[in-house]
């Protein structure tokens, strides 16, 4: 006989609902502003939504949008162990200004062991293979700690980033993990993210201003030349199709 407990039967009975109910959530929010979609779900979801920063321009609006709407809202980062350091700066610096603890994750030690002493400390550059399984031991299994107890992620997505992120939506169903995926910059451009940051005197990644419009770990990232994808310093070597970590738009 199986025997449900009280957390299998929410996931069984509740999240089904959930995932119906996205179309007509898509519907009721697409259009509003980026603040009036994310404080009714900070209001509707009140202690099960959360934002996950890489500390990029956009979660930096983010944050500042959602600590002027409800400041006990949990805002984590996954600390991969390879990230630069000028984004370490940032997150020092963000907690500061906005007097927030933005919750850190990190990977299993003796997962990331296992891996490095297998297959070398950059494994990464050898094979898409390597960087899966790198993306997946840093990023994926801390995300999966930190999603405990949620229904909403936040996230910085914007549809203009990339080919790999031309069909996402403002909400989204997001089945490798459960839970509702709300996306609430979806629809802005590069200026108006950086207009928000100027007009709201929000901190930032001194490395944007470097050539870095999309940051991620240290080995993985580097500057682009003008005129280039803005994710074009993402995993250079590899295509364009290949570019994402297993965080977004995960093919199953
Ligand atoms: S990635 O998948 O290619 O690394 P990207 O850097 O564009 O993603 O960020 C997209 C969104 O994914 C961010 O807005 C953020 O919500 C989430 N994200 C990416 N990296 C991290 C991280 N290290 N910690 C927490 N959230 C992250
Ligand atoms: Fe590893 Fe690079 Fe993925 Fe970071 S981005 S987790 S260093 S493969």
């Amino acid at each position: 006989m199986i025997i449900f407990d009280k957390y299998h039967l929410f996931n069984l009975q509740i999240k089904p609902k959930m995932k119906e109910s996205i179309a007509e959530l898509n519907s009721q929010h697409v259009g509003k502003a980026p603040v009036d979609v994310i404080k009714w779900f900070i209001d509707k979801y009140k202690g099960k939504i959360a934002l996950s920063t890489s500390m990029g321009a956009e979660d930096q609006v983010l944050t500042d949008m959602l600590v002027k709407i409800d400041r006990q809202t949990r805002i984590f980062t996954l600390d991969t162990g390879r990230m630069f350091y000028e984004t370490y700066d940032l997150i020092e610096k963000t907690c500061v200004r906005y007097k927030i603890n933005i919750e850190i994750f990190f990977p299993k030690p003796e997962e990331v062991e296992s891996m490095v002493n297998k297959k070398g400390i950059n494994l990464f550059y050898q094979s898409i293979e390597n960087r899966k399984e790198c993306c997946k031991v840093r990023k994926l299994e801390p995300l999966k700690r930190a999603f405990e107890g949620l229904d909403v992620w936040i996230c910085g997505l914007r549809r203009s980033q990339s080919e790999t992120r031309s069909n996402n939506q403002l909400v989204e169903w997001d089945e490798a993990n459960g839970l509702i995926k709300l996306n609430p910059l979806i629809d802005w451009n590069e200026d108006q993210v950086w207009n928000y940051i100027k007009q709201n005197n929000v901190p930032y990644n001194v490395l944007h201003d470097k050539g870095f419009p999309s940051i991620g770990c240290q080995p993985c990232t580097r500057a682009i030349l003008p005129g280039e994808d803005i994710r074009a310093g993402r995993w250079w070597w590899e295509n364009p199709e290949t570019k994402e970590c297993g965080l977004h738009n995960r093919k199953k």
